[in-house]
């Protein structure tokens, strides 16, 4: 028996140094040790033993099995530390390879123009104020003074959204005046960009979708001084210091008076050229002091208060800023045309 259990050493100890797989190992545990194991086997033998043997052999072969156990272990640990550092390996990280390049995007240039504008409104003491798009026809027309029978209300020029031409797409940000006057406790300064539809063939200058940015001041004692005042530092701001300006007698059903204010040509200085198509003046906004009626139908007092308010369009104002010739560019979000600014 003793050479048998030492046999069975010798075997399974060079065995055991051997797989390289955890699941080979496994399957040597069972074959030495497992409940039909070679050892176990020869251990069931010993009850034929004499009583002077029996103990000599169990001590042995309780050696036996001891040396076994710690081998497989020791071999499992082996294993184990190979398996991670070969994960360790596969994982490593090269920090000498180039990077992938992140493109970075930037603002579009419309919006860049906004921001600047709602910046110097802001440093006049100006509220930024949103507002929907899908609108009732009170709020884009009747408040604003526009009776049902005025030529913007046809459905040749607005989207209706009803039958009954209550709901509409707002086909101005004027909208937002009575939306300011209803919501804000007076005085109030508001500006308020944001988008407008209108049924326009789309072209170089024309799109059914374009933006607005809508102002209104509303307070005691504002004039038509202040307008002007206020509208001229704000241009002067935009298109430069010596800039020079004009006011337009113009009409509006929602003020009166009403002007429009048109810079002289940065071009041409006003002699005619074709960026102010001969005209020696651009057009760059609507305006007036906000009309009694209107006041009146946002319960306002025009005896008390009065105000002044402008509309100007923001596409236009952003073809000019970076000299661009076609509206559909600024719509298009070609990359390739978009990276120039
Ligand atoms: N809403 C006008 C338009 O779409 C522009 C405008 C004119 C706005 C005069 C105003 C204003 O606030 O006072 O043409």
């Amino acid at each position: 028996m003793k050479e048998q259990l030492e046999a069975i050493r010798k075997a399974a100890l060079e065995a055991v140094a051997g797989p390289q797989a955890t699941a080979d190992l496994e399957a040597l545990r069972v074959k030495y040790l497992g409940k039909k194991g070679e050892l176990t086997a020869l251990l069931k033998q010993m009850g034929g033993l004499s009583a002077e043997l029996r103990p000599v052999m169990g001590q042995l072969a309780n050696e036996v099995r001891a040396e076994l156990e710690a081998a497989i272990e020791n071999q499992a640990g082996l294993l184990e530390r190979k398996a991670m550092e070969a994960r360790l390996e596969n994982e490593a990280l090269d920090v000498t390879i180039p990077g992938k390049k992140v493109r970075m995007g930037h603002k579009h240039p419309m919006y860049s123009v906004l921001d600047e504008i709602k910046d110097i409104f802001i440093a006049l003491g100006f509220e930024i104020l949103d507002g929907p798009e899908v609108e009732l026809a009170d709020y884009n027309f009747t408040k604003l003074n526009t009776p049902a029978d005025h030529p913007a209300r046809e459905w040749s020029d607005t989207f209706y959204l009803t039958e009954d031409s209550n709901v509409l797409l707002r086909t101005q940000t004027s909208n937002m005046q009575i939306r300011a006057m209803e919501s804000r406790e007076l005085p109030i300064r508001v500006l308020s960009p944001g988008r407008v539809y209108r049924k326009d063939e789309v072209d170089a200058t024309h799109s059914p979708m374009f933006h607005q940015i809508e102002g209104i001041v509303v307070d005691k004692g504002v004039t038509m001084g202040d307008l002007k005042g206020t509208l001229n530092a704000v241009i002067r701001r935009i298109y430069g210091e010596n800039t020079v300006t004009r006011f337009r007698p113009h009409h509006f059903p929602f003020t009166e008076p009403s002007c429009e204010m048109d810079i002289q040509c940065h071009k041409c200085g006003g002699v005619g050229c074709p960026t102010c198509k001969g005209e020696g003046w651009i057009e760059v906004l609507g305006a007036g002091m906000v009309h009694p009626k209107v006041l009146q139908n946002c319960g306002i007092d025009p005896e008390v208060y009065s105000g002044f308010a402008f509309g100007m369009g923001l596409e236009r104002l952003a073809l000019g800023q970076y000299k661009i010739s076609d509206m559909r560019l600024i719509f298009e979000n070609d990359v390739r045309f978009l990276e120039q600014f």
